[in-house]
């Protein structure tokens, strides 16, 4: 969703932010703003819609006015309001006293009307159509001009977020207090970094790292003032230069924060040769596998070891149903979850739309486990789903790539992906990883039902040699474009699987619309036949997710049915398969697996194809139209 960056420390803030800002343009980019304060200049502003880049230029045209070493940044993916100057952050609020509050946020007021009327009311004027507004003017409306040596600033916050409903993570400026950082949050994430001589404040780790490794992390409705200065300006003493914070309930409450090391290194987030970020991250795949099976597969024993796990081992093993809950490439994830859940684990288990399972007054039996499953572990809908079943007495898991994240936080127990960073705004990595871990789940309790340990054996070896095989598959990259270039005109697609790879028909589907913009359907294959078939021309590309297998013959049959209406056959295919190229125009190759594993060697000629496909296109893969990476409003 959007993305937040804030400093305040000893060094030149502008280049420092439009960093941080590139850093997090995949959370959202459709407009993008600084606000910088300074004893000499006081609050200067620059807004631009567009790229970073764009708003760097604008920068760079006027270095005097935005020097300073105290300043806030955003880039935005909009919820209310259209991407325009007017909207894009950060919002200003004026005080009494005529200085200005400058605020930049993510997530959403719910109540922003009533608090509009009522600071309309107060003789505030509203400059844009967003609900971030009201907070910059409901902050400038409590300020005390008399509290400014006390902290003014944050009591103004405190006071204002009392009155607000919804998510924020907030961080505000004021030039009253030209060496004070407010920050903020509820629903949505934020962390503070800790360096030497400064702060730096952002939604996102990718942000920090470069500055330091030693973060906080706010809980919901906590207040940080962070302060750096010369001495005699601030509170504390030690030298010329001091830093100084102070973490808070909304209340008012003092809290105690730990501070921890951050799970990631800079090499992780930057291209490394790559053109783009989907495409490392596809090609990165063999090890983020690795990383993610690391001391989890224990060949010797003959077991699957989840330490996140273990103190509910017996309640998973008698759990009478999973409920398996995510949005987008995570439910597809899910959905094979589902599958691995009834096939292995002899549980039964249901995926469901996050945002669909939490409004429908849904029953949840005793002994029930709601699993959430998510890349950020930030997602509105599936957050509130994780927190809908768990009031009714589900127990909570998460499977979350994030270390730290609100999902993550607010389970009972879970697996990271340990996947490392994902920065692509379309899922590749973060999916294999959410696969591999719902198989390890599987494994788990189903070792511990009915699995027979020779079974349990035979798996643990396939599984290990998933790594290379995915290795074997990319190395058709090439020979993928050399297909795709063939049909990439085409502006509908199908995607068709059974069994274990009817998900991966949506993910495939999911992934060529996302960033090549074609209208792609994924469904079962036999489900064509009721209803999508009348689709089929001449010519259209139809894609088969048909490795060897149970249901084999049938995708077969399903294939025959669109070769004979003129469809154009893309196959993903087991290596030695030759009765498929009858059918097939194009055939992608994958090892021989054993079914439940095929989803993760099936989807990723897929990723490929979708990859190629909008680099084919012109598209921009990395940051398509009206996309987000994390998705924290409804
Ligand atoms: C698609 C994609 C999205 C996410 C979805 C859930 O490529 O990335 O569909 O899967 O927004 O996000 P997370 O996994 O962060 O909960």
């Amino acid at each position: 969703m959007c993305g937040i960056v804030a400093y305040v420390g000893n060094r030149q803030v502008t280049p420092l932010l439009i960093e941080g800002l590139k850093r997090l343009e995949y959370r959202g980019y459709d407009s993008a703003g600084v606000a910088v304060v300074s004893a000499d200049h006081g609050t200067q502003v620059c807004h631009s819609v567009g790229r970073v880049s764009v708003l760097d230029d604008k920068l760079n045209a006027e270095p005097d006015r935005f020097r300073a070493t105290l300043g806030i940044a955003h880039t935005r993916w909009a919820t209310h309001g259209e991407p325009s100057e007017a909207n894009a952050h950060p919002h200003l609020g004026k005080t009494r006293d005529g200085h200005t509050i400058a605020l930049v946020h993510n997530g959403i007021i719910e109540n922003y009307a009533s608090l509009r009327k009522y600071l309309e009311g107060k003789g505030h004027t509203f400059t844009s159509q967003t609900d971030t507004e009201v907070l910059a003017k409901l902050i400038a409306e409590l300020y005390q001009p008399d509290n400014k040596k006390g902290g003014g600033l944050e009591k103004a916050v405190q006071s204002a977020l009392r009155e607000v409903t919804g998510a924020y993570a907030i961080a505000v400026v004021c030039d009253a207090e030209p060496h004070t950082l407010l920050c903020a949050r509820k629903g949505s994430p934020l962390i503070i970094g800790i360096a030497e001589d400064a702060y730096v404040v952002a939604s996102d780790a990718a942000a920090i790292i470069s500055h330091t490794t030693q973060v906080i992390t706010l809980d919901d409705y906590q207040v940080a003032r962070l302060c750096a200065g010369p001495d005699d300006k601030l509170t504390t003493t030690g030298g010329p230069w001091a830093v100084d914070f102070r973490t808070t309930t909304i209340d008012n409450v003092p809290v105690t924060q730990q501070v921890s090391e951050l799970e990631m290194d800079l090499q992780q987030i930057e291209l490394g040769g790559y053109e783009h970020f989907m495409l490392k991250e596809i090609m990165e795949q063999p090890e983020s596998l690795r990383n993610c099976f690391r001391g989890r597969l224990d060949h010797r024993e003959g077991r699957v070891v989840l330490g996140g796990l273990s103190k509910y081992t017996r309640d998973l093993v008698r759990a009478k149903r999973f409920i398996v809950t995510a949005q987008g490439t995570a439910y597809h994830a899910g959905l094979i979850g589902e599958y691995l859940l009834e096939d292995l684990a002899k549980v039964p288990a249901r995926a469901a739309y996050a945002s669909e399972f939490r409004y429908r007054n849904p029953i949840i039996e005793d002994a029930s486990v709601i699993l959430a499953i998510s890349q950020s572990g930030e997602t509105a809908d599936t957050l509130a789903a994780l927190r809908e079943a768990r009031e009714r007495g589900a127990l909570a898991l998460g499977v979350v790539n994030q270390v730290g994240s609100t999902i993550s936080r607010e389970t009972d127990a879970g697996v990271y992906l340990h996947v490392g960073p994902e920065i692509g705004v379309a899922s590749t990595k973060a999916f294999v990883g959410q696969v591999a871990v719902l198989t390890l789940i599987a494994l788990y309790v189903g070792r511990r039902k009915f699995l027979a340990a020779d079974v349990l054996a035979h798996y643990i070896d396939q599984l290990e040699k998933l790594p290379d095989h995915i290795q074997t598959v990319l190395k058709q990259s090439d020979h993928i474009r050399d297909c795709v270039e063939k049909v990439v005109d085409r502006d509908n697609w199908l995607f068709l699987g059974r069994g274990y790879n009817y998900p991966v028909a949506l993910e495939g589907a999911l992934k060529l619309k996302e960033i090549s913009y074609i209208h792609a359907e994924g469904m079962p294959a036999a489900e064509m036949k009721h209803g999508p078939i009348a689709l089929i021309d001449e010519g259209m590309p139809v894609v088969f997710i048909a490795p060897r297998g149970s249901q084999y013959d049938k995708v077969i049959s399903n294939i025959e049915e669109v070769k004979a209406r003129g469809g154009r056959i893309i196959a993903v295919a087991t290596e030695g398969d030759e009765e498929i190229n009858r059918y097939a125009d194009f055939v992608f190759r994958v090892p021989d697996v054993p079914e439940p594993l095929q989803p993760l060697v099936t989807v990723v000629p897929l990723q490929l194809l979708a990859y190629h496909g909008a680099v084919l296109r012109g598209q921009d893969v990395d940051k398509p139209r009206n996309l987000a990476k994390s998705v924290t409003v409804e």
